[in-house]
């Protein structure tokens, strides 16, 4: 999507978007002539501002038609409504076959919180609800093509400046890197096995200040991650882990390490899935395809804080040289745990690689995966969990991430039920009881892999990763969460 910005006496397109508040009766930004005629042609229309409705107006004084966009009522605003309220002007405008749109940005006095943050919001909400997965499909002639062009129309052109172009811009850098870990997530299994996501990772590396480390079968097999090689030994593609490191230009603030699980398909293995069971495993790379989009954003933005991301990929399938129930693996740290089910696989991976995340001394480690389908029998689709032993980061990430439209929700992480992970043939089984607690018993078989004293919170994105239908502004597939919120929350540091 290509983004303007221009002063609102140079505007010349024919679909203009307002943002209304509702009570009000004119649109934010509208003033004189338009404004009046609007006015009175919303009355008629009962066309209010409420939040999620548009109104399609005829407004001869200026543009051809106008669009507005209803954000509810003032006292209920939050800057994620902006988001959602883009992008249901931009499905009007889709539907009348707009190409090309501008939208009003109101002045300063009119919204809560910075104006650039309300600028930014309308770009994100607009790249992200016209992202499309077309690569394997030629869309239908009758199909509505997203808006191609958006255009940032500002009333008062004291607010066209630059630091507002430079939020614009960043903006666009984000939500570009939300959908370059769409598109990874939504990418059929076969053609992404661990090889080929190890050799996009190594693409990040030619931006900014980036590097990368591929650690292949034998490498893995000399530090001793039996965790990644076992759960990757059922399939021909071999596993690997991929560390991306991002180093500030100046003075580091802080040490991050941020993992990601990256099964490139998970069939169960052994304990082999239903197939209904299967049919968005794909998408089972989520948390990793998050940390790959992670460094992307790193790669266009100069931030102060250095930052590991760990990408263990493995392909979970039931080959002749599978992981078997009753086996034991050895992980990075030592430790050892009894498979129960082939299909809890992804714990594993994220163990060798919390324990050598601890070894980089990080001031916070945070993992991200789509670990349990308890996870979304306790929170549902939108809801991410978080468990850990950060009590800071994690109110940090549930505030956070109610800005950025991703929704958090803690679970405990109780000593109690360690007793649920007691083996007779090993230090522990990796899962616990069946049907009890599944998210935090695996949040728990984690724990035991976190360095003493390294600040830690593990995401389960099990529900939000993957939708069936369009949420606001997230066409269904995958979804990019939770990763706004993690570059917001490196951003605040
Ligand atoms: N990748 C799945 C978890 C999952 C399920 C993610 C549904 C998204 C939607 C994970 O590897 C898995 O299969 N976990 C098992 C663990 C169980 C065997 C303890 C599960 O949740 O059933
Ligand atoms: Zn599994
Ligand atoms: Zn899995």
């Amino acid at each position: 999507m290509r983004i303007d910005l221009i002063p609102k006496k140079n505007w010349t397109g024919r679909v203009l978007v307002g943002f209304m508040f509702d009570g009000d009766k004119t649109p934010l930004a509208m003033p004189g002539e338009e404004g009046r005629v609007f006015a009175a042609v919303a009355a008629g229309e009962k066309f209010t501002g409420q939040f999620k409705k548009t109104g399609l107006f005829r407004c001869d004084a200026g543009a051809s038609k106008v669009i507005v966009t209803g954000l509810g009522k003032r006292n209920e605003f939050e800057l994620d409504r902006v988001r959602s309220a883009i992008a249901k002007a931009l499905k009007r405008a889709e539907e009348i076959g707009a190409d090309s749109v501008g939208v009003l940005i109101p002045d300063n006095k009119d919204v809560r919180g910075e104006l650039a943050d309300f600028a930014g919001a309308v770009v994100e909400g607009a790249i992200l609800s016209s992202y499309r997965f077309d690569k394997y499909r030629k869309p239908k002639p009758d199909e509505a093509k997203p808006v191609g062009e958006l255009t940032l129309v500002f009333a008062n052109t004291k607010n066209l400046s630059v630091a507002m172009r430079k939020a614009v811009g960043e903006a666009v850098a984000r939500s570009e890197a939300v959908c370059f870990a769409r598109d990874l997530a939504n990418e059929p299994p076969s053609p992404k096995p661990p090889e080929k996501m190890a050799e996009i990772a190594a693409g990040l590396a030619k931006k900014g200040r980036i590097t990368v480390r591929v650690m292949h079968r034998a490498e893995l097999e000399k530090l001793g991650m039996g965790g990644i090689l076992r759960v990757g030994a059922g399939s021909h593609q071999p596993p690997c882990l991929v560390h991306l490191t991002h180093t500030p230009a100046g003075k580091s603030k802080k040490t991050v390490v941020v993992i990601g699980k990256g099964i490139t398909f998970d069939s169960g293995g052994l304990s082999i899935k239903p197939a209904q069971g299967m049919e968005t495993m794909k998408d089972d790379m989520a948390g990793a395809g998050a940390v790959l989009g992670l460094f992307k954003w790193l790669g266009s933005v100069d931030l102060p804080v250095t930052v590991h991301g760990l990408a263990p990929f493995a392909e979970n399938m039931p080959g002749g040289g599978a992981q078997k129930p009753g086996d034991v693996i050895r992980h990075f740290n030592g430790k050892t745990a009894e498979v129960i089910s082939t299909d809890a696989e992804g714990r594993h991976l994220l163990a060798d690689c919390l324990a050598y995340g601890s070894t980089l001394k990080p001031g916070l480690m945070i993992d991200v995966a789509t670990l349990t389908g308890a996870c979304v029998v306790a929170l549902g689709d939108e809801y991410s969990a978080l468990l850990g032993t950060d009590q800071r980061m994690i109110n940090r990430l549930i505030s956070v991430g109610k800005q950025q439209g991703e929704f958090f929700w803690q679970l405990p992480l109780p000593d109690r039920y360690k007793s649920h992970l007691k083996s007779k043939v090993a230090d522990m089984k990796h899962t616990g009881k069946p049907r009890v607690a599944g998210t935090i018993t695996a949040g728990l078989f984690l724990k035991e892999f976190v360095g003493e004293g390294v600040p830690w919170v593990h995401i389960d994105i099990a529900g939000p990763s993957f939708t069936q239908a369009d949420w606001d502004y997230a066409p269904a597939g995958a979804t990019g969460v939770p990763l706004r919120t993690i570059a917001a929350l490196l951003k605040g540091l």
